[in-house]
């Protein structure tokens, strides 16, 4: 059996707790919208990397998104951004006990022989606990790994972002980074953007939200685009490719 790995990622969805419309936009229907479209791909995995909730974990947000996904044909995985809730998110997913650790939800994933892992950046900073558990993961195995964040863990160039909702603690993450050349690819959200950025021969890539697009190039908060986005990662091989696609089909109401 082929070891290919096709990934979905979607990001950045702040679903609210009931259908009602955010600037216009209707952030149900468009992750509605954006799984119509995913589904099509042959998926081995989805990842939803934070910022489920609209503002603060809101349970009813869970609830809805559990029972959305319940027909959805591959598993999926839940990360929490700084919008979300862990200890609610636990209950609403029925997240294993092993998954969490101190409130924080970090953990590791092998599919198809493929090495996968998951930060918390949920309160702005990767803790200490997990740099140290991160160091260990990478130190003992130096297979090919993915790095899963929800804040891209260095300033991207995008100006309202960096200067007002960077993580925090940057060169802590670096630190365990810069010993571990085996870890190349890193996927992030939260700046509601598509880019990549290098540094010390690692990839970042940021996903787009599913909700709004925010303008890289202003100081203040401004929405570049509302189509929904998202990003499929196919590791074949030795190879990792991912590309980012966007909905067409624009709820406004
Ligand atoms: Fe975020």
């Amino acid at each position: 059996m082929s070891n290919n790995l096709v990934i979905a990622q979607v990001t950045d969805m702040h679903i609210g707790p009931s259908n009602v419309s955010y600037r216009n936009i209707n952030a149900r229907q468009q992750f509605l919208d954006v799984l119509q479209e995913i589904v099509k791909e042959p998926l081995d995995l989805l990842v939803l990397s934070g910022d489920l909730a609209a503002i603060d974990g809101e349970p009813e947000t869970y609830a809805w998104i559990r029972q959305t996904l319940l027909t959805f044909p591959c598993p999926y995985l839940v990360m929490a951004g700084n919008h979300d809730h862990v200890m609610r998110m636990k209950s609403a997913f029925d997240l294993p006990e092993s998954d969490i650790s101190n409130g924080m939800l970090y953990f590791s994933r092998n599919i198809k022989g493929r090495r996968l892992l998951f930060l918390d950046s949920s309160p702005y900073q990767v803790s200490k606990q997990q740099l140290e558990w991160l160091n260990e993961q990478l130190t003992e195995s130096n297979e090919p790994v993915l790095l899963f964040i929800h804040h891209p863990p260095l300033k991207c160039g995008c100006q309202f972002m960096d200067d007002h909702h960077a993580l925090q603690n940057i060169d802590d993450v670096w630190e365990v980074l810069d010993q571990h050349s085996h870890v190349k690819h890193i996927f992030c959200g939260h700046y509601h953007t598509e880019k990549t950025v290098t540094k010390n021969g690692k990839s970042i890539y940021l996903t787009p939200s599913t909700v709004f697009q925010i303008d890289t190039e202003n100081y203040h908060f401004s929405i570049d685009h509302i189509k929904p986005g998202w990003r499929i990662i196919e590791w074949k091989g030795t190879q990792v490719h991912s590309k980012v696609e966007y909905s067409e089909k624009i709820i406004e109401e």
